[in-house]
């Protein structure tokens, strides 16, 4: 294992998130920053164009602050990380670049981070588990384009258990969100809206429930949803209905979710025994799919562990250390390295 010679700055623009963050060699955090992009809203939805501009307007004022904060100058980082994917192509090409030149003027080695893989290590930062989290472990990652399940081994080691057959469980909360005039992003308003609401009041579906196997699906449950909305005449919903569909979809959401995990927890313990069930990506913020979560793996002997909130959503914390881990084991990419905007974790090597 070779130590950074440096602090390493990450980078993340992979979707609407402009993010930095240096870190010491160790992992400690010394200076981050995330800024989400509000010019999306008016849209409901992100606007690939639109964040490529962003991205380009705010990262140079974003990484200047952040390495201030620091104390630490380009001259004096031991490396530099950028998400190149996947993602959208624009802020990839946009963020990526910006650290090949940081890297190529300052001589400094270059890590391409996956983005699924810096949330898939996100766990084993310094300090968010007594003694650090080691490999093997079985990942649940749950964001806005992607939903699988996967038995992480090693860095750039992953085995896929199963993953969504239609929409990913952030998409249907933000389809959700939509629906319901709970505003953008879906996920974070369904979940406030959630909270003055009695999730047995709708009956929805749970698709897969008890199925063998741990793939996932969530459009039949989107499609429920909008029927009961398509019930109601045109307009807003009665502010209570709302609050009850967002609270019956959450409790679908996240009864399936620890199915699916249980199934998972089970084929994971078959070959390694019960071990650790991480829960990672934006939707990971929910705390009733943590508290499903925490009961299903506490019946199979699981620990659960989900990072802090700020660190679930999209940030730079995660891609400095997925560009540690990897330069610990001596692991860099040549600047021609192209950004990739799809990257699935299972073509990751080490
Ligand atoms: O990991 P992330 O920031 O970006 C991607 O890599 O996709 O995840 C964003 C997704 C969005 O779909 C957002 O609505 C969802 O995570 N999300 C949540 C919550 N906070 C963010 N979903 C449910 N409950 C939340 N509290
Ligand atoms: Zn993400």
């Amino acid at each position: 294992m070779t130590t950074p010679a440096g602090p390493i700055l990450g980078i993340e623009t992979s979707c609407d998130e402009t993010a930095c963050a240096v870190l010491a060699p160790d992992g400690a955090v010394r200076a981050e920053a995330v800024l989400s992009q509000q010019e999306h809203a008016p849209f409901g939805g992100v606007v690939p164009e639109i964040a490529a501009r962003a991205h380009l307007a705010h990262l140079p004022a974003l990484v200047d602050g952040t390495l201030r904060r620091a104390g630490v100058a380009f001259a004096g980082l031991g490396g530099v990380a950028a998400t190149s994917g996947p993602g959208l192509i624009g802020g990839l090409i946009v963020g990526s670049g910006f650290a090949k030149g940081v890297a190529l003027a300052h001589g400094l080695p270059f890590v391409a981070v996956n983005h699924l893989e810096a949330h898939a290590l996100t766990a084993r930062l310094p300090g968010l588990v007594p003694g650090g989290l080691a490999f093997p472990y079985l990942l649940l990652l749950v964001s806005g384009g992607h939903c699988q399940c996967v038995s992480v081994q090693g860095v750039g080691r992953y085995a896929r258990l199963g993953g969504t057959i239609d929409d990913a469980v952030g998409e249907a909360f933000d389809k959700v969100g939509k629906l319901l005039g709970a505003g953008w992003p879906g996920g974070p308003a369904v979940e406030r809206l959630a909270a003055a609401g009695d999730p047995a009041r709708f009956a929805l579906p749970r698709p897969l429930l008890g199925r063998p196997g741990c793939d996932f699906s969530f459009s039949g449950l989107k499609t429920a949803v909008a029927q009961r909305v398509a019930a109601y005449p045109p307009g807003p919903l009665p502010a209570q209905d709302a609050a009850d569909l967002a609270a019956s979809f959450q409790r679908a959401v996240a009864e399936v979710m620890a199915d699916r995990a249980d199934h998972a927890m089970a084929a994971f313990a078959a070959a390694h025994g019960p071990r650790t069930l991480v829960v990672a990506g934006g939707v990971a913020a929910n705390l009733a799919l943590r508290a499903a979560l925490e009961t299903a793996a506490a019946r199979r002997g699981f620990a659960l562990v989900a990072p802090p909130l700020r660190l679930c959503g999209d940030n730079a914390v995660m891609v400095a250390w997925a560009g540690i881990e990897r330069l610990r084991l001596g692991l860099t990419d040549p600047l021609a390295t192209a950004p990739r905007p799809r990257w699935p974790l299972q073509e990751m090597t080490a």
